[in-house]
Formats: structure tokens, sequence, C-alpha cells
């Protein structure tokens, strides 16, 4: 691929468009230090042109898309649209129809950010939630009867197919392989497990006890696909115990493998634990030759500082880095990562909006100044 990308960005709504500007800022940077450029494109979809058009989003939206590297998102939600239009309209549609069947949520305290965990560190809050992205319910397979009346009836139902399962706790083997090598395998790990060549874990989060048709087929896929990879110690957890070791013991966690609606709700829940929105990222990732996927933070729009210059840019920056790491541009990626903590343990006094010492547009320039 030459190393010049053409990157399709989508401001969005409230703080989506200062967030976004400061990590194409870094991106910028990054590319002219580690030699590659990019092009972008910016199409402004989101809740003001859908107030003023009546337009959630062009019929080619998504071929529009399709001719990009890589879409780079800020935020999708408008105080005075309808909950539910603009996220199942733009956000849940481009994941859909651009394949996005992974969505992956590092779950990384960076030195200096306070975490609500008490007395743990960076080290031990390091893992990645690989949540599967276009299925379950978000399938949107259901429907109402009755509406309205003492008998209404309402459905929405968890739908898998075996090949959504598959590619998504495949990618998220070869993932949890490629984190670690022999030489440094997760530290989570007991002697014994790196005496048997384990270098890596991937925990499936589930709710076999209950979910015993759509769980027994993520369960059965895990173990047959399991075997293809000796080197990566397989665990499960149900999705309410999960959450608990995510607070009680996050350094167990190295990778987890779940599904939509979990995958939804524990990455909030992760978020928390790695310090707050300001700074979790995401990537919608269609990993397939030639697939499109866009990377965003994944806190809302935030409409209370909208234009303030106050919100935390450090999410947006990072899903920047995500979204380098994904086009190839891996040190340009670690880099930008490598310069957030240096900002995070050094600089900003918290990551929190309007208490971060700094301002939305300092926060990107003090991550070049270290680059
Ligand atoms: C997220 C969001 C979306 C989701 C909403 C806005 C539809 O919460 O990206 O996690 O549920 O996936
Ligand atoms: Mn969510």
């Amino acid at each position: 691929m030459s190393r010049n990308y053409k990157i399709a960005v989508l401001p969005g709504d409230g703080t989506g468009p200062e967030v976004v500007a400061e990590g194409l800022k870094v991106m910028r940077a990054a590319a002219a230090k580690f030699g590659f450029d990019f092009t972008e494109t910016t199409f402004n979809w989101g809740g003001e042109h859908y107030l003023a058009t009546g337009e959630i989003l062009p019929e080619d939206a998504v071929d529009q898309l399709k001719k990009f590297d890589a879409v780079f998102l800020g935020a999708i939600g408008h105080p005075k649209v309808k909950p539910g239009i603009l996220e199942k309209g733009i956000l849940l549609k481009l994941r859909f129809e651009l394949d996005q069947y992974i969505n992956l949520r590092p779950i990384k305290l960076f030195p200096g950010v306070e975490t609500p965990l008490a007395n743990k560190k960076p080290e031990d809050i390091d893992y990645v939630v690989v949540r599967e992205n276009t299925g379950g319910i978000y399938t949107g397979i259901g429907g109402v009867s009755m509406k309205g009346t003492k008998q209404e009836v309402a459905v929405q139902s968890e739908v898998y197919n075996y090949h959504q399962v598959e590619r998504c706790v495949r990618y998220a083997f070869e993932l949890a392989k490629k984190r670690h090598s022999k030489e440094n395998p997760w530290r989570g790990l007991s002697a014994e497990d790196i005496a048997a060549g384990k270098t890596a874990q991937l925990t499936l989060c589930g709710k076999t006890n209950v979910l015993t048709y759509v769980f027994d087929l993520w369960e059965r896929v895990f173990y047959q696909v399991a075997e293809e990879y000796p080197e990566v110690k397989t665990a499960y957890c149900h999705v309410d115990a999960t959450t608990m070791w995510m607070v009680k013991n996050p350094e167990w966690f190295d990778v987890i493998v779940t599904n939509n609606i979990f995958g939804d709700i524990i990455t909030d829940l992760g978020a928390m634990t790695q310090g707050g929105m300001g700074i979790a990222a995401g990537g919608n990732l269609n990993p397939t030759e030639g697939g499109v996927s866009m990377f965003e933070p994944i806190g809302g729009s935030a409409p209370k500082y909208t234009g303030l210059n106050v919100i935390n840019p450090l999410a947006a920056v990072c899903a920047g880095a995500m979204l380098l790491d994904f086009l190839g541009e891996k040190e340009a990626a670690a880099a930008i990562e490598k310069s957030v903590a240096f900002v995070t343990g050094n600089k900003l006094k918290s990551m929190a909006a309007g208490k971060m010492g700094y301002s939305t547009t300092e926060v990107g320039q003090l991550v070049i100044d270290n680059l």
C-alpha cells in the first residue's frame, strides 16, 4: 500500500469536531515525522445536518466511504434529535454496511491517570475487549404487538450465526497471539502456562448459564478455534462475573472476546476504570482485504462542553493512533501512544473536561511537542 492514505473524516456532533481536529493535528505531525502522508475529506453528517435537511445520511454515503482507507469519526448524538435516529441511522448503519464486524476497545490505564479502582496501577489495567460489532441484539430482529395496551408484547432477539461468531472469535485469537511474544508473554500467565508454551490469554465473556442457545454456539466455536492457537490460554467468564473481575482483578485479563451487547456494556465500565471517556478510544474494524474501518473516541458528543475548548481530546488522539496502526503505520502509532503516556503522566491535572489544566487545543499540542 502506498503511504499516502485517504481518510474520511466525520466530525459529527457536539464536541466531535473539536476532538477530531486535535486527533488530525497529531496524525499530521506523526505523518511528517514518520514519512507518510494522508488526505482528509470531511463529511458533515450528524445532528445539525439532519435538523437542517431532514437527511440522516445520503443514499450513497456507504459507497462514498468505501473509497477511503479509513474513517475517523468524532461523535454522533444531538440533544434536539430523538435518541436512536442518529445512532441507528449513522453509527450502526455504517458499522453494519461497512461490515465492521469487530469493535476493538483497549482498556489501558495511562500513567498519571486517576482510576476509581483502589490500588490499581497502569500495569494492572492493560487489556483489550474484542466486541462483536454487527450482530446480536443490534441486528434489530423483533417486533411489538398490541402497543400501548396492557397486553403489549415486545421482542428483540439475540441473533448470531456460526460465521459471525467464528470470524469474531478468530480475530480475537489472532490478536491475543500477536499481542505477546515468547520473550514477552502476558504477565498474568503462571510459570506452568509459560512452560506449556502459552504466551497470551483470551477470555470468552458470555452467559452460558442462561443464554443456552446463543452462548452454546459461542462456546463451541471458541473451543474449536482454540485448537488452532495452542499458544493462547483460554478462559471463560459469565458477563456478570466479568464486570466483577474488571473491578476487582483487572490484571487477570489480557484479551476478552464477547458479543455486541455485552461488549457495549463492559467497555463503558472498562473506560471508567481507565480514567473515563476522555481517554477511551475504539476501532470499528473490517479486517478483510479492502475493508474500511472506522475509528472513534467512544465517549459521546458531550453537548454541554461544545465549543468551549475544554473537552479532553486524548480519546480522539488515541483513536487516531489506532487508525494509523491499522493502516500499518505502527511506529507512528506507537510514538503517539508514548507521547500520550508522557502527557498524562507529566502534564495533565485530570482527564475531565475543564479540569485538565490545559485547553483542548493545548493538549493536542502537548502530544505533538512530545512525539
Ligand atoms: C457505543 C455506543 C453505541 C452502541 C450507541 C450510540 C448506538 O454506545 O459505540 O458503544 O451501543 O454501540
Ligand atoms: Mn456504548
